[in-house]
């Protein structure tokens, strides 16, 4: 073509031009984060609302930085829920920091794609190398780390932890029962169990009518029977079925209650079942001595999993699972075309992660790791984890400071679960779930906080998650103030 060509790809990898649009890049989040008080923390735009402001179809000529970035402050921004503000109490957090914000750059800036080793020597060892960091971190048994035949591997998220594992324990056992007896396998988990675990269940061809739920109890704070677990086993072999999966959880999404490991991977370990263990939010708290305990029995499980994108100040996407058994997970997962051969994995000498996960492509995450272990180390990162369990506790004792509300259920972790408690309400007709659903609804429409809820045991509760990088004292006293304010003027209309 030469050098009259029309077609260019001038600009798109320059480095000056790099130079320039980062920097104005950088200056417009650090402004971002600056400001992040000033907005509504729920988005309170309409449903559509960016169909009005955006052109019907791409522009067919290129547009500048600057007109992209204004466009992104007036038309995203207020479509924005904003999860790094310090008032955002909702889900569980997805806490940020410098450190691992800058090596999302660092990664996306070289951005391999380490789908084997080949393809990537670096990412691979990494990963490799941090996930031993972590497990040891969590003082995990030597089994799950690559030291001790076990091995980590960085998933983008605990759904996909969960499915791999769930297909790696289904096909070691349709390995030896034949694959047409499928629909004779059974897995378990309790009703507090994220969805995650039914995806994946659907996915792995589990029939929904083997999808064992076990009801938890209030009496033993919303936690797994290991009973329970043993008796519905044994009434599925005597059925015929095949026991496959346990899915456990070490703080569950609406209460963060926890499943008492050791016992239930007894239960497990009697019938051949694989033990998952499902710490996404409350797996990173482990990593403090004092939290340690949370994960007790962990060392009879077959995989364990975690999300440091929540709590452990590492941006999205990140959750680690480790497995004693990698082979399983590769002998489920992995697959072997001529073009993506290569003597090192012939040599069978390195690990080749496409075969621990489903995609092939993979982000460069185990740089993101290791940037924030490195940045804050262990010590800062266990006080950053005990800063929001103290903040918890303030919220905690604030609630208890008030007759008209309640603590629902005992907190663990940094997660609150409140409600204007029944008796406030006791001369009035209206519904206490009505009330406290009513308060959510006016304090996130204030846009001050935003919180969200859950219904456990058929009572609906308000969930303070606190966790944000940003939330200091000072937001957590304002945020009850405001809770306050809203109960006064809605108690005051019921009662
Ligand atoms: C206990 C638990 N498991 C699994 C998940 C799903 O996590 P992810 O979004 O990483 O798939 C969550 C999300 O909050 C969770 O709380």
């Amino acid at each position: 073509m030469g050098s009259q060509s029309i077609y260019t790809k001038e600009n798109l990898l320059d480095s000056n031009e790099f130079r320039k649009q980062a920097h104005m890049m950088i200056d417009f989040i650090a402004d971002y984060y600056e400001n992040i008080e000033k907005y509504p923390v729920l988005s309170q735009v309409q449903p559509g609302y960016l169909q009005n402001l955006l052109p019907k179809s791409a522009p067919y000529y290129p547009e500048p930085i600057e007109s992209i970035l204004k466009d992104v402050q007036e038309h995203i921004v207020p479509g924005l829920t904003h999860w790094q503000s310090p008032n955002f109490f909702a889900y569980f957090p997805a806490n940020g920091s410098i450190a691992s914000f800058l090596s999302e750059m660092l990664m996306t800036g070289f951005n391999v794609a380490g789908l084997n080793w080949v393809s990537s020597p670096a990412a691979t060892e990494l990963e490799s190398i941090v996930t031993d960091w972590l497990g040891q971190m969590l003082v995990l048994p030597k089994s799950f780390l690559f030291s001790g035949g076990g091995g980590g591997v960085i998933h983008g998220s605990s759904c996909e932890a969960i499915l791999c594992t769930l297909l790696a324990a289904r096909d070691q056992v349709l390995s030896t029962i034949g694959s047409d007896s499928i629909g004779k396998l059974v897995v378990y988990c309790s009703d507090q169990t994220h969805s995650a675990f039914r995806k994946a269940s659907k996915i792995a061809g589990i029939h929904s009518r083997n999808f064992r739920v076990i009801k938890s109890t209030r009496s033993t704070s919303f936690a797994l029977s290991p009973h329970l677990l043993r008796s519905t086993i044994c009434s599925d072999i005597e059925d015929g079925l095949i026991p496959l999966y346990l899915c456990a959880t070490v703080g569950t999404t609406s209460t963060t209650a926890v499943d008492p490991l050791g016992p239930l991977c007894d239960v497990t370990k009697d019938y051949g079942i694989w033990a998952h263990i499902d710490a996404a939010y409350a797996g990173s708290i482990c990593i403090c001595p004092e939290f340690r305990h949370f994960i007790d029995g962990v060392e009879a499980a077959n995989s364990f999993s975690f999300n440091p994108h929540k709590l452990l100040v590492t941006m999205l996407d990140c959750c680690c699972l480790w497995v004693k058994d990698p082979n399983a997970l590769i002998n489920s997962l992995s697959t072997n075309p001529e073009y993506l051969r290569n003597k090192a994995t012939d040599s069978k000498q390195v690990v080749d992660y496409k075969d621990w996960q489903i995609s092939l492509s993979r982000r460069f995450r185990a740089m993101k790791l290791w940037i924030v272990l490195r940045s804050y180390g262990v010590e800062k990162l266990r006080n950053v984890l005990r800063s929001n369990v103290e903040l918890a506790k303030l919220f905690e004792g604030l609630v208890g400071t008030d007759k008209r509300f309640e603590i629902v259920v005992p907190r663990k972790f940094s997660l609150v679960c409140f409600r204007i408690s029944p008796s406030a309400i006791s001369k009035c007709k209206t519904n206490i779930d009505e009330i406290n659903k009513t308060l959510l609804e006016s304090i996130n429409a204030s846009g001050r906080l935003y919180m969200t809820h859950t219904v456990v045991d058929g009572v609906f509760m308000l969930r303070c998650a606190i966790g944000a990088t940003l939330t200091q004292e000072a937001h957590v006293l304002a945020a009850w103030n405001v809770i306050k304010k809203h109960a006064d003027v809605i108690l005051n209309m019921h009662v």
